[in-house]
């Protein structure tokens, strides 16, 4: 769990705030999520900085976020016939398919650079700062059976698949949670006098520890009760009925294919006390959420079972440190003229879900 490299780069986006041409006053949270969250997957995955924070028009954030429209084309999704057999008819298309081939240089130049750096020993750091193509190279070595090991292109589709999922997700999520903040003062101010008492207070910049996180009980709350209300999965991924069967009354033949709809199961009445309330503590210590247990899913927005989020941990973290540091520096509010205040308009792209716009004040703590 690299919280330092969180640490790090949440730094930078609180620099990269105060840079703003109109100073504080109106943030665009959501544009500078992404850049957060983009900089720390591609450090995660394969230690390359995209420098979306410092440099956001850069040639290599473009074409990553073209590619990734590209993928949310609901066209494309629901007809990937007409990519693969009339791409030669589709220049715009095929224009973006190359960019595809240029991003896959770069990942197989990666892995490359990467396994020699291996090779030579030279990369002597903290395992739990480790990427996870390192991890995988060495899980590799581990294996010493070449027939079980990942090959250039396995490693690379399970980089690009941390990617799309593990970045507009968190991005998300952490910006509905600084509007959730924004519109309850009283929980951003408990949740920021918990970020003082575990990370001190003063006026220089601490990185949360791993410890630091786990003691953060509160703000585990917030974050726990803003993916109930906002979750940025809409749905499960599918799922397939091995045999003929019955679900709450519904016939569903074998070979059915089935998704759970995670928003739903979150804003249901007969399953939440008045769903449409923003109250962390449902998650305290025998509050609510503990009161179901054992009574079937009421509370997934990483899934569950054995396909259950493989960055479930990993995003956590990184929206506790995130989310501690912008407490202990900022304080927070809807700018004056928002006409939010009541109601965050929903957007988003195929089964994920974003605020549609989201503009807040922030005010230096020091
Ligand atoms: C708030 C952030 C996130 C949310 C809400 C989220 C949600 C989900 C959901 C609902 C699923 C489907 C699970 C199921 O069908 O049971 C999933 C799968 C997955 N997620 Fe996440 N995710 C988040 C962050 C991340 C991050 C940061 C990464 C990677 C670093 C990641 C990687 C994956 C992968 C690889 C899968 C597929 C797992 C499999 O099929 O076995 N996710 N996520």
């Amino acid at each position: 769990m690299p919280v330092m490299m969180f640490g790090r780069q949440c730094e930078r986006m609180m620099v990269a705030f105060e840079k703003e041409e109109d100073g504080l006053v109106s943030i665009d949270v959501p544009k500078f999520l992404q850049r957060f969250t983009l900089d720390i997957i591609g450090l995660a995955a394969f230690d390359y900085d995209f420098e979306a924070l410092d440099n956001p028009d850069n040639e290599k954030v473009k074409m990553y976020n073209e590619i990734i429209k590209g993928t949310q084309n609901p066209i494309y999704f629901f007809f990937p016939i007409l990519e693969k057999y009339f791409l030669w008819v589709i220049p715009k298309r095929r224009a973006l398919h190359r960019k595809m081939d240029e991003m896959n240089t770069i990942f197989f130049s990666i892995i490359d650079r990467k396994r020699k750096t291996l090779a030579s020993n030279k990369h002597n750091i903290e395992e739990g700062e480790k990427d996870l193509l390192t991890l995988m190279l060495e899980a590799n070595e581990d294996t010493g059976n070449p027939q079980h090991q990942l090959s250039d292109v396995e490693l690379r589709d399970n980089l690009a698949a941390f990617f799309l999922a593990g970045h507009d997700t968190t991005s998300n999520a952490l910006s509905f949670a600084l509007y959730y903040l924004a519109v309850n003062q009283h929980v951003q101010g408990k949740a920021r006098e918990e970020a003082i008492r575990i990370l001190g207070d003063g006026d220089d910049i601490v990185y949360p520890s791993a410890q630091q996180c786990s003691d953060m009980k509160y703000i585990y709350m917030v974050v726990k009760e803003t993916l109930r209300m906002s979750g940025p999965a809409q749905n499960t991924l599918p799922r397939q009925s091995n045999r003929d069967t019955e679900l709450a009354g519904t016939f569903i033949p074998k070979g059915a294919s089935l998704i759970a709809d995670i928003f739903v199961m979150h804003h249901d009445p007969s399953v939440w006390k008045d769903p449409e309330a923003f109250f962390p503590e449902r998650f305290a210590p025998g509050g609510e959420s503990e009161s179901k247990a054992g009574q079937g899913l009421s509370w997934a927005p990483f899934g569950s079972g054995s396909r259950q989020c493989i960055g479930m941990n990993f995003s956590l973290a990184e929206q506790k440190v995130a989310l501690s540091m912008l407490l202990r520096k900022f304080t927070w509010t809807l700018p004056g003229n928002s006409t939010i205040e009541h109601h965050i308009v929903i957007g988003g792209g195929v089964g994920i879900i974003s605020p549609e716009e989201l503009h807040l004040k922030f005010m230096k703590r020091f």
